[in-house]
């Protein structure tokens, strides 16, 4: 058991206030950690919620909002955390959005917007992470990534999200190895479909049939299905692992 054991830890969850970041966030606290929440300003409600979940556990919340785009952003928020807590041991860069559009008529404005979010905000964050983490003794970093890093989504129009994805992925083995003498380990979490308000709506319905039918296991993920996932890479059960990417797709790439 005390190889999952996070009781002391301090954690940072980028893109807590919705989804699978405030699962893996209140996830980290059932296995003992404290965490930081940071997200968007206008996610404060979500962050929020993520936070009495926290506190409901019996473990330490921050809630900061933050962009993950602004570098200066992410490092005031790093820092209000280490003022907080003492040291950061573990940070899981989970904001990231989605948007639909074929190649032909996308706009450089959204090409650039998914990137910026999705690939260089997990840079920034990953650099200011692992800063703190280097002055403080080393530490483990999760981006969360995508099945759409490896594989391309049949039926999708999202050129942009599949490529921000592949460059979060390849990013996380490069990062890896910099820093694999500074005790810092990064790895990747690439989920399957799984079920949270970026895939839900109308227009997302008929899809999310189909997309039952090409996973193997029949059925979307959920955010649960991430929490022993990440906890694995979070603590010392991984302790051996860096640079790489941890696929939890209900068997979806293997057909
Ligand atoms: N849902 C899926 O099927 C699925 C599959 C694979 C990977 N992912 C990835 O998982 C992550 C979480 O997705 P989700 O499904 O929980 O979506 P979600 O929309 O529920 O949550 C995303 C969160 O990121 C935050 N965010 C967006 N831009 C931000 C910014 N600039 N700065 C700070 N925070 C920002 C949003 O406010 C939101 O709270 C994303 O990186 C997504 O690409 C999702």
């Amino acid at each position: 058991m005390s190889l999952f054991d996070l009781e002391g830890r301090n954690a940072l969850v980028t893109g807590a206030g919705s989804g699978i970041g405030q699962r893996l966030a209140v996830g980290l606290a059932e296995y003992g950690a404290n965490v930081t929440i940071l997200d968007l300003a206008g996610q404060r409600q979500g962050s929020d919620t993520t936070a009495e979940q926290v506190k409901a556990i019996g473990r330490e919340a921050l809630v900061v909002d933050a962009d993950v785009t602004d570098p200066v952003s992410v490092r005031e928020a790093i820092g209000h955390h280490v003022s907080r807590f003492g040291r950061l041991d573990i940070a899981v860069n989970c904001a990231g959005v989605n948007h639909s559009c074929s190649a032909e008529d996308l706009a450089p404005s959204d090409w650039k917007r998914v990137l910026d979010v999705n690939l260089s905000g997990v840079f920034y964050c990953c650099q200011s992470e692992a800063s703190s983490m280097f002055s403080s003794g080393g530490g483990s970093i999760i981006n969360v990534a995508s099945m759409s890093a490896t594989i391309v989504n049949r039926g999708l129009l999202q050129a942009h999200y599949n490529a921000s994805k592949a460059g979060v992925k390849h990013l996380t083995s490069t990062l890896a190895m910099e820093w694999v003498t500074r005790k810092v380990r990064v790895n990747s979490l690439s989920p399957g479909y799984i079920m949270t308000p970026m895939i839900s709506g109308p227009d997302w319905a008929e899809k999310i049939r189909g997309f039952e039918e090409q996973t193997p296991m029949h059925r979307l993920g959920t955010p649960d299905d991430l929490v022993g996932p990440v906890i694995f890479l979070a603590s010392a059960a991984s302790a051996y692992m860096t640079g790489t990417d941890l696929l939890v797709e209900g068997g979806f790439t293997s057909w």
